[in-house]
This record gives C-alpha cells, sequence and structure tokens, in this order.
C-alpha cells in the first residue's frame, strides 16, 4: 500500500477516524489529542496510508504514528525514504509489541533520553469527587466572543519561564511565550469533535480569565480526554488546577464518557502535571518510549 501525503483538515480527520476504531486503553493517540495539535501539521511531514495508518515526523526527525501491525515495516521504510540517513527517533507506547519488533528489526535501540509521557486513567463514575472552588473564583465553559482571552489563558499558564522553573531541576528557558494564538485557537475549535461545553475557563474575581480545561469526547468508545489544564502562575497552587480539571471530567462524564485518560510527562524531571491528576484521582496507565536509530 502506497502512502500519500497530508493535504488538510479532510485528511486529519481521516487520522482520526484510524485513532478511533483502533482505541483501547493502551493507545497513543485520542481524537482529541489530533484535534489539539491541528495548527501544527503545516509543520510536520505527514502520510496516510489510505484509512489504516498514519505517520508524521517534525524538525528533528522525531516520528510518531498509529499504524496496525502489518503497517509498521512500510511506515518505518517511508521514514527512511523520507528523512535520510540523519539520527531518527521514533516514540511508542512501550506495550505496542509489534512497533517494538519493527523497530528492532529496523535497527532502533532504545533512546538514552529519561522523558517520556504516562498516561493516566480515571473512571468517570460516582468516585468522581465534587470540584471545591477557590472563593471568589468561578469555573464555567467558555463563552462565544472569548476567543482572544481564551488564546491569551493558555499563553498565561504556559509561559516559557515558568514552564522552566517547574521542571526538577529548575532550567532557563528564557523569557517567551507558547506559541498560542487567537487565530490558532481559532483552528481548533473549528475542528471535530471540538465542544464549548467541555472547553472550560476559570474566571477570577475581577473577570479574567486565569486558568483552562479542555476536554475531548470520543463518542463511539466512550472516552474523555483531559488536554490541555493550566492555570496563570499569579493564580497557582490555589486548587484552580484540580477544580477546573473535576469540573471538565464533569462535563464529559454528563456528556456520556465513563472513561478519562491524560497523558502527563511521566518522568521526574517535569512532575508537576502527573500530580495534579493523581489528585483528582487518575491512576499510572502505559507509557511511552523512544527508540533511535
Ligand atoms: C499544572 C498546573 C495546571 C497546576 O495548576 P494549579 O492551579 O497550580 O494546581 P493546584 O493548586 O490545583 O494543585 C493541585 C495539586 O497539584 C500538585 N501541584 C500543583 N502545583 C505544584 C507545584 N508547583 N509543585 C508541586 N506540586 C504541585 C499538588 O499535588 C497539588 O495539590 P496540593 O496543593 O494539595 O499539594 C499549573 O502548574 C500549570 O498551568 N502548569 C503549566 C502548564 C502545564 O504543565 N499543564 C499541564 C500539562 S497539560
Amino acid at each position: 500500500m502506497k502512502p500519500r501525503d497530508y493535504s488538510g483538515p479532510a485528511d486529519l480527520a481521516a487520522m482520526q477516524r484510524i485513532v478511533q476504531r483502533a482505541w483501547n486503553p493502551d493507545s497513543h493517540w485520542h481524537i482529541g489529542d489530533l484535534a489539539w495539535q491541528r495548527p501544527s501539521m503545516p509543520d510536520r511531514t505527514i502520510a496516510l496510508w489510505d484509512e489504516a495508518a498514519w505517520a508524521w515526523f517534525s524538525a528533528g526527525n522525531g516520528l510518531e504514528m498509529a499504524a496496525p501491525p502489518e503497517l509498521v515495516g512500510a511506515v518505518l521504510a517511508w521514514f527512511d525514504e523520507m528523512a535520510g540517513d540523519d539520527e531518527k527517533s521514533v516514540t511508542v507506547m512501550e506495550t505496542d509489541a509489534a512497533a517494538i519488533d519493527g523497530l528492532t528489526a529496523a535497527g532502533y535501540r532504545p533512546a538514552q533520553t529519561t522523558t517520556f509521557f504516562r498516561h493516566c486513567l480515571r473512571e468517570l463514575d460516582d468516585t468522581l469527587p465534587a470540584p471545591q472552588i477557590t472563593a471568589g473564583y468561578q469555573v464555567r465553559s467558555v463563552r462565544p466572543g472569548e476567543l482572544a482571552a481564551r488564546a491569551a489563558v493558555h499563553r498565561a499558564a504556559w509561559q516559557l519561564k515558568r514552564l522552566g522553573e517547574m521542571q526538577v531541576p529548575p532550567v532557563d528557558l528564557g523569557e517567551g511565550g507558547s506559541g498560542m494564538t487567537t487565530a490558532r485557537y481559532g483552528e481548533i475549535i473549528g475542528h471535530w469533535p471540538y465542544r464549548s461545553d467541555l472547553d472550560l475557563v476559570v474566571e477570577a474575581p475581577d473577570g479574567s480569565l486565569v486558568g483552562s480545561a479542555l476536554g475531548w469526547i470520543d463518542d463511539v468508545n466512550h472516552v474523555a480526554l483531559l488536554e490541555p489544564v493550566g492555570v496563570d502562575p499569579e493564580h497557582g497552587r490555589r486548587g484552580l488546577g484540580a477544580a477546573v480539571s473535576l469540573a471538565c471530567l464533569h462535563a464529559m462524564r454528563a456528556a456520556g464518557a465513563t472513561l478519562a485518560v491524560v497523558c502527563p510527562r511521566g518522568d521526574d524531571a517535569y512532575p508537576v502535571p502527573r500530580r495534579l491528576y493523581h489528585a483528582v484521582g487518575f491512576h499510572d496507565a502505559g507509557r511511552t518510549v523512544t527508540y533511535q536509530r
């Protein structure tokens, strides 16, 4: 089967269908991951194998894929052809035996990097506690007309300086910000399965937005994804991250999801998000592994 080049949002929807058809609790991807990453697609080299598999890589030659066992070899051959002889890495789920066998057969070996992502799961049932919202703050869905403010609250949480301070040990990442713009957020909300009732914000006493949690539902598999959660550091450590996460989980349960997944860093160098998700009842499940050649 020959790959075809990615050609825009219709192919993104095809990639989501591939993910949705194969989804299980060990899956690397949820349909919401792809929608969230829509604005980055033009920066990647992406191929699809009909409605069966896809793969992408960007600068740095790090490949990610969703492929059934019989197409792993074809994906790796395409990567060789496209990325040439330069150093390459491929990240897959640790439980994806077919991908790991294919990588090993193609000469890849476990990478030295200690960075990985830990998938965490939580049943959406009566054990879900009610959010405790810090006095004076309000958690609610984003409203029409708040696109610019919604993008701005994302930027406030993902300032590089703050992300560097959250690392262990702290790292100086400079003063830059996240690349989120109003236009980029506009692309995300225009793509299936975005729902504004699952896009929650925290409103501070002065009316400004200071936190957010975005939920995505795969209504075939009844599985919810929390991606991403952020709180402006000026309002951090007041329980707002936990409150907006729980409110979003409740909204997704009410919309029919029975299981939630979240995918924070699992290594010790960026531990805070995983702590937050454990604090709202997620438990560790599978993890990613990176292979190199
Ligand atoms: C992760 C983040 C959303 C937490 O928001 P927050 O409002 O400060 O979190 P909360 O006050 O609700 O904290 C909930 C729990 O998370 C953990 N936690 C939060 N911040 C922490 C920190 N700086 N150090 C250690 N643990 C921390 C604690 O277990 C805390 O419970 P506790 O206060 O009872 O000890 C916020 O730090 C953030 O926006 N970070 C940058 C963006 C990011 O990495 N998002 C997550 C990945 S999508």
